[in-house]
């Protein structure tokens, strides 16, 4: 199936959290089976009772796991359809001295293992007929955060891993696309909100990102970075071109056929 239909099968990794419990939430309502991918805790699997979805054990950083979770998620339910690759955490240190522990394990989460998610999902969703990705990047991966390094570069990767891989998931009818919201009042937020409650500074709310990401299943564009911002709504962002190659002859080089994606040549 590859637009959302009752009866499709998605798997949300960091699906205990805010935007996943939203997600889970609105899917359900489409009748859609939402299966929540997280890490093991009490609090974890009760919450994806309450929803009353199906609860997978993840690591997202662990490769093996992935491929593992996608296998138990066809095997239990028959098909996959969509993954939504939306596991995060940010940096607890702001400033000072980069601290590269703290760096690597965002990095580890936030790119990484939306790069293993993407990989274990894509063969399940194809034999499922076709279907989406949808990667939860952020506006720090276009306006890069100086409080937050690894954040700025883990969601920038994810939303290139996004744009470099839609041309070769499309040719199999799968559409990859990435969500960049602004600041959301979720638990992430916790140790910030303060200072927005006293700027008076608009945050989002996680079912209006929740809404965000149906949307991406079921119209988004192969490879587009989706904007979510209060007040604003939802927009694709227009990537600026860079300036490319002339040749001796002052002409626009174009690049080799041979090295263009399919649907390009
Ligand atoms: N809330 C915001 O302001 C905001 C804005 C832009 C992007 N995002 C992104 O949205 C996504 C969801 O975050 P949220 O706002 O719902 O926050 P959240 O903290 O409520 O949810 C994050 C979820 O990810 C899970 N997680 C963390 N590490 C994991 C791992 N290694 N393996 C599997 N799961 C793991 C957590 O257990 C949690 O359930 C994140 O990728 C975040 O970076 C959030």
């Amino acid at each position: 199936m590859s637009s959302l239909a009752p009866g499709s099968v998605a798997l949300i990794t960091g699906g205990t959290g805010g935007f996943g419990r939203a997600l889970a939430t609105k899917l359900r309502e489409r009748e859609v089976t939402a299966v929540l991918a997280d890490l093991d805790s009490e609090r974890n699997r009760a919450v994806a009772e309450e929803l009353g979805c199906p609860f997978v054990v993840l690591d997202v950083t662990d490769r093996a796991a992935n491929e593992a979770v996608v296998a138990q998620v066809e095997a239990e339910h028959g098909r996959l359809d969509a993954a939504y690759l939306n596991a995060g955490i940010s940096a607890e240190k702001s400033d000072g001295d980069l601290d590269l522990d703290e760096f690597l394990r965002v990095v580890d989460i936030d790119l990484f293992g939306v790069v293993y998610g993407a990989v274990a999902a894509a063969p399940a969703i194809r034999r499922a007929g076709g279907g989406a990705i949808v990667v939860t990047a952020s506006l720090a991966g276009l306006s890069p955060m100086a409080g937050d390094p690894g954040y700025s570069v883990a969601k920038g990767g994810a939303i290139a891993f996004v744009r470099s891989m839609a041309p070769r998931l499309a040719a199999d009818g799968t559409t990859i696309t990435a969500i960049c919201p602004g600041f959301a009042d979720t638990a992430i937020i916790d140790r910030i909100r303060e200072h927005f409650t006293a700027a008076n500074f608009p945050v989002l709310s996680a079912a209006e990102v929740a809404d965000a990401m149906v949307m991406a299943w079921e119209s988004g564009e192969p490879g587009a970075a989706y904007v979510v911002q209060p007040g604003v709504g939802t927009i694709p962002y227009r990537f600026k071109g860079v300036p490319s190659a002339k040749t001796a002859a002052g002409e626009t080089a174009v690049v080799p056929e041979a090295l263009r994606p399919p649907g390009m040549r």
